[in-house]
């Protein structure tokens, strides 16, 4: 059995969303199963040295289910990306572009220390954009950020390439 087979089974791909010609990665399926995503997040922390990161950055909203059970089970800090006009701070914000359109996130200009070590999180890498968009917003704030977690890399879209070649180790449990 391939490792985390019992998980892949659990994900589901949906044809031509939100666009024909999509393949989506429907994540939901395997949330719903209690003692998968309990592994899931057992596993993803497994990946990682949690001594090698600060905080936890999660990207919303998908991203913030699996950034927040890390953050819980490591006692880690949880720093918000969010979508455009939810943060009531100052903010810094930036635009991207995702396998089915744009969109922009933010984040509290104080929502980080300069030199603090962040763990990027994300439930799916596609082609990256969003992902880049955080280690952007992350680093311009001063932070060092050189690994990124996820539990599905779709390897065809690009976006580990990506942020390997920008110093971010990408993670996942499943391709
Ligand atoms: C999805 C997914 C990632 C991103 C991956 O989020 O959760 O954040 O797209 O795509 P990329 O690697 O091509 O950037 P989406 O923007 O659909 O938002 P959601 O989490 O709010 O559903
Ligand atoms: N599934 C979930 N989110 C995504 C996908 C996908 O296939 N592609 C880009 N974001």
């Amino acid at each position: 059995m391939t490792d985390n087979q019992d998980l892949i089974d659990l994900v589901r791909t949906i044809p031509d969303y939100p666009k024909p010609g999509i393949q989506f990665r429907d994540v939901s399926t395997l949330l719903l199963d209690g003692p998968a995503f309990r592994r899931t997040i057992d596993r993803m922390i497994a990946l990682v040295d949690p001594d090698s990161f600060d905080v936890i950055a999660g990207i919303e909203a998908r991203g913030f289910i699996v950034s927040a059970a890390m953050s819980y089970a490591l006692e880690k800090g949880k720093v918000m990306l969010r979508k455009p006009g939810k943060l009531p701070g100052k903010a810094v914000s930036i635009d991207y572009a995702l396998e089915y359109g744009s969109d922009r996130i933010e984040m509290h200009v104080d929502a980080i220390q300069p030199g603090q070590r962040v763990l990027l999180v994300d439930d799916l890498l596609a082609t990256g954009g969003t992902a880049m968009a955080g280690v952007e917003l992350l680093r311009g704030q001063g932070a060092i950020v050189s690994q990124a977690l996820f539990i599905v890399d779709l390897p065809d879209l690009g976006g580990a390439q990506k942020l390997s070649a920008a110093g971010v180790k990408p993670l996942a449990l499943m391709a």
